[in-house]
């Protein structure tokens, strides 16, 4: 997808080194110079209006703190074969340590496309109310 590889080649050092973002690249240790996939992580909120009933109960009535991943993306040559799943995995454990030291309730997706919602959905991301494309999984 060219706008993922545009942003791997053009912004992702930058995004790092001015706190928009961080990357995490998958290479295979054999290769290192051959990115298999990356994802990138960052601070966000969510209005708590946009979760779902069970979970809006259970938090207060004020933005709620979460992490981003803005970007996810496998080699073309390279999907279908579990790296996607090894990349959210990695994301979510990358949360879980980093929700250790500051809080965030849950990692939030921006799916790009239909597809993508469905991958998403399958490791049991929630839709937002109002912005179904944004989607959720509740770290807890
Ligand atoms: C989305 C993407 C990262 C998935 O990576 P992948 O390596 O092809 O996926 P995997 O092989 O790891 O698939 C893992 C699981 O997800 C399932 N899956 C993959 N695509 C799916 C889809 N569109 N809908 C539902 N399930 C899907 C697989 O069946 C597999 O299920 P299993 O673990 O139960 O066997 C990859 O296709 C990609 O880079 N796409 C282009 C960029 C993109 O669209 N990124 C998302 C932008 S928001």
């Amino acid at each position: 997808m060219p706008a993922l590889d545009d942003y791997l080649h053009r912004f992702a050092v930058q995004h790092s080194r001015k706190g928009v973002s961080t990357v995490h690249v998958l290479v295979d240790a054999g290769r290192p110079s051959l990115i298999l996939g990356y994802y990138t992580l960052s601070a966000a909120q969510v209005d708590v209006l946009q979760l779902s009933d069970v979970d809006r109960k259970k938090l207060p009535r004020y933005p709620i703190p979460c992490f981003r991943m803005g970007r996810l993306a496998c080699r073309v040559d390279q999907r279908g074969q579990g790296l996607g799943k090894l990349l959210v995995g990695c994301a979510v454990d990358r949360c879980l340590q980093a929700r250790k030291q500051v809080a965030a309730f849950a990692l939030i997706v921006d799916a790009k496309h239909v597809q993508a919602k469905t991958f998403y959905e399958h490791y049991g991301f929630t839709p937002c109310t109002d912005s179904p494309m944004t989607l959720y999984l509740p770290l807890v």
